[in-house]
């Protein structure tokens, strides 16, 4: 057998789904909380408005109506789906995980389910890990979700931070396929970083009355946000022998439009490659690139053979990138 008759594994996005809350808080609404102004909040995130979880939805409501959109998309039905990674930072309880109450609310159940907490870097942990089972022939057919509601750990007293956050999920199911050995097809390569050390310049720490909820030195985190995005694009690209021109879309973690214009200034993108929901969504953290995702490829921007690159950075420090053959 020649090399050119050998086949492997790969993991292809077979669909894409999301779901955001009914409920918008403009920038127009924060102003009555805190001490801001659109213009503000506009022009140092670029964020008009994000969506909030109603009183009794939790995130694994959200995770649901997002599989759902997904498993439609795919044209699977839900008992095909033998593994669900769910990533988040807010989950409706302590335990169980939000994979296992989405498992029963799909009607499944036996495969593995289980969470990932990677913050904002969630998605693409959860991505990397469902390609790895693929790749090693533990699972055929996946559901990868990013699902959160950032508005129960947000403390909208502080205007440095309540402006930032919203809520949502979104969905993708990655399939196993046979492709030649040398083909780069599907999920192409991802990359997962992490370093403990800043665990206080970004983390939700304990308190005693129980109402946890963020605290970030925005401007630290900012800079070394833009800073390793940068390295990433780097590492990713070199990892594949690619160009910045091969990549057809970035699809980066929404956290700042700031952010997300330094890495397409890096990549030499223009803005129009580069999928933007930051303004109507917010940080949705590990929500926020499945979303976007799936914005794209439902309005026809994202094609079929299209080469994307998703990048994250979040608590911990986590970060990481994915690159995938839509
Ligand atoms: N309205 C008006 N003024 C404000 C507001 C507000 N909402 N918030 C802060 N300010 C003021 C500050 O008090 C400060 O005033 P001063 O100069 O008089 O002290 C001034 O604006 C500048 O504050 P900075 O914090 O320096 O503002 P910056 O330009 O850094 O923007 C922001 C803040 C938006 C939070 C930005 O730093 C940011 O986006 N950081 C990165 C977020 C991120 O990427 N997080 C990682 C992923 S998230 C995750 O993993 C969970």
């Amino acid at each position: 057998m020649t090399t050119q008759d050998m086949r492997k594994i790969v993991s292809t996005i077979a669909g894409t789904g999301s779901y955001l809350p009914a409920k918008i808080l403009s920038n127009k609404d924060l102003e009555t909380l805190v001490d801001t102004t659109d213009e503000w909040i506009f022009t140092r995130t670029g964020i008009r408005e994000r969506h909030i979880a109603a009183d009794g939805e939790f995130t694994s409501d959200l995770a649901l109506e997002a599989a759902k959109n997904a498993i439609h998309a795919a044209g699977i039905t839900a008992d095909k789906i033998d593994l669900i990674i769910v990533a988040t930072t807010t989950p409706d309880k302590i335990f169980p995980s939000v994979a296992t109450m989405l498992q029963r609310k799909l009607g499944i159940a036996g495969y593995p389910a289980f969470d990932i907490q990677a913050v904002c870097s969630g998605f693409v942990y959860a991505l990397a890990t469902a390609d790895n089972f693929i790749k090693a022939g533990a699972a055929k057919c996946a559901l990868v979700i990013g699902a959160e509601t950032f508005s129960r750990i947000t403390d909208y007293s502080d205007r440095s931070n309540c402006i930032l956050w919203g809520d949502g999920a979104g969905a993708v199911i990655l399939c196993a396929a046979q492709a030649d050995m040398h083909s780069k097809e599907g999920v192409i390569s991802t990359h997962l970083h992490a370093d403990g050390n800043y665990e206080t310049m970004l983390h939700v720490p304990r308190k005693e009355n129980g109402q946890d909820t963020v605290l970030m030195e925005g401007n630290a985190v900012f800079k070394m946000a833009v800073n390793t995005l940068d390295q990433i694009v780097d590492e990713t690209l070199a990892a594949n022998g690619m160009q910045k021109s091969d990549i057809d879309w970035l699809v980066p973690h929404q956290a700042n439009i700031r952010i997300i214009t330094a890495t397409a200034k890096k990549l030499d993108m223009s803005m129009e490659k580069v999928i933007v929901t930051v303004d109507k969504h917010g940080n949705t953290s590990a929500a926020s690139i499945p979303l976007a995702l799936d914005v794209a490829v439902r309005d026809g921007r994202i094609k079929r053979g299209d080469v994307i690159l998703m990048e994250a950075f979040g608590g911990g420090f986590t970060w990481g990138s994915a690159l995938i053959r839509y």
